[in-house]
Parts: C-alpha cells; structure tokens; sequence
C-alpha cells in the first residue's frame, strides 16, 4: 500500500460514517467551522450567505465600504493548497481574502513541498495550521479534505492550534463552494429584480402576464433545473443538487448518456427522490416529459464538460457508440427555451468538445460569466462568515450603508 492511501486509512472509520452524523463534528456552536460537504449548508445559511455576499459586493464599490472590508481581516493568513488544476476557484477565492484583507499564500505544486522527502500530507497540513487561519484546499483525493478536518479536530481536542478546512474541490466527491454560487447566481436570478443578474427583456410582473409562464414565482422553489453532460463524473453536480434538494416542488432533468459512468449515480437518485425532487432521466435536450421537449421545460440549464480525464481504456467502446453531441447547446436551442431560464456552467467549458459555443455568450440567459464572478462574492461571505466577522457586516451596512451610496448599479 502506498503511504497516501495509509495516511487516509487512519480515519477510514470516521470517514465511513452516514453524513448527517458527520455535520455536527464540523460545526461549533450551530456554526460552521469545517466547510466539507454540501450537506452542511441548509436553507437559512444559504439565504444568509447570499445576504452577506450581497452587502459585499456593493460596499467593496465605494471607498468607505472598500476600505472598512479591507480592514475586517487583516490580521489573518490563508493557505491556498491547491494539487488539483483550477483557475476559477483558486483565484476567486484568492480575491476573496483580499476583498477581506486576508493575506494568501499557495502551494499548487506538492513537488516543490516537502511532500518530496517523504513527508505526509497530513506533517504538511499541520504545519500549514500553524502559519495560517484558514487551510483552502483542492485535491485528486475525494476524502482527503475531509480527514484534514478530523486532523484539526484532534488538534483541538488536545489543545493544539487548529485552523478551519475549507473544500475547495475532492476527487469526484464534492464541491460545496461552487454549489454555494451556483445557489447565489439562481437566488439572484430567480429573485427576477436585477437587470443585471436576469439579462432579460421582460421583468417580473410582464413575465407573470404571459401566459406562458402563468403561475410563476420568485424564488428556487418549485422550479424545473436542468443538469446536462457528464453528470456521473461532475462534482459540482451533486454539490448542487443536494443544495437544491432543499427547496419544496423541485423537479430535476438529467440529461445524460446510458452509460453508468456519465448518467445520474443510482446512491444520489434516491436522496434526492427521497427528499421529495421529481426526478426526470433523458438522453437529449428533445426528449420529450409529460409530451414536452426538455428544452422547453426547463428554468435553469446546467451545462458540463465529458470530464475526459477519468476516462477509461475499457469503456473506449462503448464511448464510441455515443454521439456526444446531443450534449452541446446551440443557438437553436437556446432560443427554444423559456425567456427567463438561465444556462449555467461551472466551466472550464472545453472548447474542442463545444458544449457552450461562444455564440450563445451574449444571449441573455448566459448566466455563466456572471456565475464565475458571483463565486468571489460568495466566497468573501464564507470567509467573512468562517471568520465571524458576518454581523459587522450587516450591522456597518445597515447603519451606514443603506440610506446613501455611490456605486453604479450596473457595474457590480
Ligand atoms: C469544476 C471542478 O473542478 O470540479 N470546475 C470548477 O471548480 N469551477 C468542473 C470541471 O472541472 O469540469
């Protein structure tokens, strides 16, 4: 056996256990210590975080409110342990500390670690807890996030210094913070109020008249989410669904190849019927539901990319017998969806596969740039949550902050 998969035996049992016996180890005193799972997170906390992400994205567009962020956090250092590629979250999380005046420092390549000399990752991440107040890390490793946070629990329980563990991505396993944006760019969506989240022509109440779209409401409950492309493979897709999960009369289409590997995970089709989600399975953007075109059907499109890094020698054949297309939009098909639906990825997108072809960027329900961006805001609010620095927030925005300002709307 290899030293890694040693180091994680040691909480084998731990790790073993249903996650709802899991969360309470996580938090300290109803809050959040550890960020692990998107299990953690429940509707208030969702609409919690939203507000705090709210408030900081417009007082980090005036000098004042710039300024008393930058001042919220200066005495704290994170540590940005990032073995796994990433672009988006590396860096929005990186401009979340410094939205904050969080000092960052990274280790993104373990050869130029220790790691080399035959250290464990867990010698490493100790000594990251004693440098810093906060560890945010990525790995190959679906667990390995996880047992650093039993690590730092039985830190704690020995009086030693522990630091929170933010998952910023394991293995196929779990992203809970691109869950957290995802969940922020369809509240700001759905709340059908900013121009600027909600690029479309008609607002609520002209939508509300079409007939149409009678009956619709603001808000992520009640509404049909669409998840398209490598769904088994996609962290981010169980992160959120479990998210979505929460809300009452959602309906889920799951848009994939029958294969085992890509199509919806059998485990994560029960919690989710289990929870009372309508689950729909398709293999195209035209099948059809109840006699309509999925396409047609949906309030929110979740597009992926064929993750095909975990491909697999023996599944070539029966790859080859999918057409892969049908899991690319078109314009064609964008125009057939409802006006207000929204079309999200966490992107990379691959531009060789094409799922998302640049030509859809400018259409109004390409959501995706803005998704990115709102994952920095979203971050700052866990940050500032994590850090208890939240109610400051709140309360300097509401005394100072609500009556004047002077930010441009439309550049947040
Ligand atoms: C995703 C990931 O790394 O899981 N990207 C991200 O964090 N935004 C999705 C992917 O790699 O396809």
């Amino acid at each position: 056996m290899v030293r890694d998969e040693l180091d994680l035996a040691e909480y084998e049992a731990r790790m073993d256990r249903p996650v709802r016996i899991k969360i309470p180890e996580l938090q300290r005193d109803d809050r959040l210590k550890h960020v692990i799972f998107s299990d953690q997170f429940t509707a208030d906390t969702l609409e919690e975080m939203a507000n705090i992400a709210d408030m900081i994205r417009v007082l980090a567009k005036s000098r004042d409110g710039y300024r008393f962020l930058l001042d919220l956090l200066p005495h704290k250092r994170a540590m940005l342990y990032f073995t796994q590629p990433s672009t988006r979250t590396f860096l929005s999380f990186m401009a979340a500390c410094q939205i904050l005046g969080i000092t960052c420092n990274e280790v993104r390549d373990p050869s130029t670690s220790s790691e080399t000399k035959g250290e464990s990752r867990f010698d490493s991440i100790r000594t990251f807890s004693s440098y810093f107040d906060v560890i945010i890390m990525r790995s190959v490793h679906s667990r390995l996030a996880e047992c650093c946070a039993y690590l730092m629990n039985d830190l704690e329980d020995f009086n030693h210094r522990s630091v929170p563990i933010v998952n910023g991505g394991a293995g196929a396993d779990e992203h809970p913070s691109q869950a957290l944006l995802d969940i922020y760019t369809l509240q700001r969506t759905f709340q059908f109020e900013s121009t600027i989240d909600s690029r479309r022509r008609l607002g609520f109440d002209a939508l509300c008249s079409d007939t149409r779209y009678t009956g619709l409401t603001r808000g992520l409950s009640g509404k049909v989410y669409g998840f398209c492309g490598d769904i088994g493979r996609g962290r981010t897709v169980r992160s959120l669904a479990n998210l979505l999960s929460l809300y009452p009369n959602v309906t889920m289409v799951f848009l994939a190849p029958h294969h085992p590997k890509l199509s919806l995970k059998p485990e994560l089709r029960r919690k989710l019927v289990d929870r009372g989600v309508k689950v729909h399975e398709v293999e195209s953007l035209e099948d059809q539901i109840d006699g309509v075109p999925a396409i047609e059907m949906l309030d929110s499109l979740y597009m992926t990319r064929i993750q095909r890094e975990h491909d697999d020698p023996a599944d070539a054949q029966a790859f080859a017998q999918i057409d892969f297309s049908r899991y690319c939009l078109t314009p064609q098909l964008v125009s057939r969806m409802k006006e207000y639906a929204a079309i999200l990825h966490p992107f990379p997108r691959d531009k060789n596969f094409g799922e998302i072809p640049p030509e859809i960027d400018n259409d109004h329900r390409a959501m995706y740039f803005r998704q990115a961006r709102n994952g920095m805001w979203i971050r700052a609010a866990l940050l500032a949550y994590l850090f208890g620095v939240d109610r400051q927030i709140s309360r300097y925005f509401q005394t100072e902050y609500t009556e004047t300002h002077d930010y441009n709307e439309d550049v947040l």
